[in-house]
């Protein structure tokens, strides 16, 4: 494992995208050959699934996963299922986000639907999700309780409805002119932030961590999804598409509630909103209105807000790892948290001067 004196915070500009790859490299290779070993491409079908699962995703529900697993047990092994099951969920939610919000582009590729067809990629989400119970059948061979298996599979069905509900509150708030923070906060409370939090509670789990530990592991992976999503709401508007593998401005595009916006309409004058809302319930944003967008968000504070939001979330986040009993995974996770925001300042501002990499 790396030691944190190599890993060298302030050596170069780049991405929170980079950052966290950095600090999840070995974890994030046993997820990827893992899923080489399991998934085959026998069929049109499983094969668009499997591109789909294996087009580059950073892999870190499932990282938590196993890191929760090692900071309770010493060893993330076990864990591994459980990871699978959770990434697999992610790919698929992945799917169906990208239908609900016409992307065509993810992981620098042609979004399934893009290519397929949106009634074929509904089924390679169902492929997607239904191979979840073939990766938690294999704890057949795994030593855990019954116990242990029910509260992981709870933990995998209710993150998962709770990400349905999330996706559908984003879209009946994406209908309304101006959405609440509180609303926001709510909608990614289930859009992203269980995602985030099962995956690591069903680790502690596996590794037979006491319930404290369980509940510490959830909170954690709670307050990580709420900055996760701000940051990528941030990206969004300022972020590099070349580094993302997918488009930027689309929130803006589908009126989907994002931080920035909502931030920005809340606090500004009848002028500036006004000037806001002509541009965003436009069909088409001309690359002029993108950049006078980005400079009300600026200006207003707004990207300021979203960034500081999303360093506050990572600091409560980082309250409940110290929870655990010091570890390196313990301190992998916390090191996730400051990998998070802290590529996202110097991203901001490179983007902003209209310095290209
Ligand atoms: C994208 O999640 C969806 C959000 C919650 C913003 P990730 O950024 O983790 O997706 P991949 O798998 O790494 O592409
Ligand atoms: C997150 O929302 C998607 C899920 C939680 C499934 P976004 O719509 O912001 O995700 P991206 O930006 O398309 O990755
Ligand atoms: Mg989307
Ligand atoms: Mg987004």
């Amino acid at each position: 494992m790396e030691s944190s004196s190599s890993f060298e915070w302030s050596e170069a500009i780049k991405t929170s995208k980079v950052f966290l790859e950095e600090v999840t490299k070995e974890y994030r290779l046993i997820v990827n050959s893992a899923l080489q070993e399991r998934f085959e491409s026998h069929s049109q079908l499983s094969e668009a699934a499997w591109k789909a699962l294996l087009s580059g995703g950073k892999r870190i529900r499932p990282i938590l996963t196993l890191l929760g697993c090692e900071a309770v047990s010493g060893s993330c092994s076990k864990a591994l299922p459980a990871a699978l099951a959770f990434e697999l969920a992610h790919t698929a939610s992945l799917i169906q986000d990208d239908i609900i919000d016409d992307s065509l582009l993810r992981h620098s590729e042609p979004t399934v639907h893009s290519k397929y067809g949106s009634t074929r990629a509904i089924l390679v989400s169902d492929y997607l999700i239904f191979s979840m119970f073939s990766e938690l059948a294999r704890y057949e061979r795994t030593k855990i309780s019954k116990k242990q298996l029910a509260k992981i599979i709870s933990l995998i069905a209710n993150s998962a409805k709770m990400v349905a509900k999330g996706e559908f509150a984003d879209i009946l708030l994406s209908a309304k002119h101006e959405a609440t923070e509180e609303e926001y906060f709510d909608m990614i409370s289930l859009k992203t932030a269980p995602l985030f939090a099962a995956p690591i509670a069903a680790g502690v789990v596996v590794g037979g961590g006491r319930p404290r530990f369980v509940e510490h592991g959830y909170r954690f992976g709670h307050f990580f999804g709420i900055a996760f999503q701000i940051v990528d709401d941030v990206l969004d508007i300022v972020g590099n598409p070349g580094d993302m593998g997918k488009p930027i401005f689309k929130d803006v595009e589908n009126h989907a509630s994002n931080i920035v916006v909502i931030h920005a309409m809340s606090n500004s004058d009848q002028v500036i909103k006004n000037s806001i809302r002509s541009m965003i319930w436009k069909k088409d944003l001309s690359s002029n209105d993108s950049a006078k967008l980005i400079s009300i968000f600026e200006n207003s504070g707004a990207l300021d807000h979203a960034i500081a939001l999303a360093a506050k979330y990572c600091l409560i986040a980082r309250n409940h790892i110290h929870g655990f009993p010091y570890s390196d995974a313990a301190r992998r996770l916390e090191q996730i948290t400051f990998a998070l925001t802290s590529g996202l300042e110097q991203t901001v501002k490179r983007r902003l001067s209209g310095v290209s990499r």
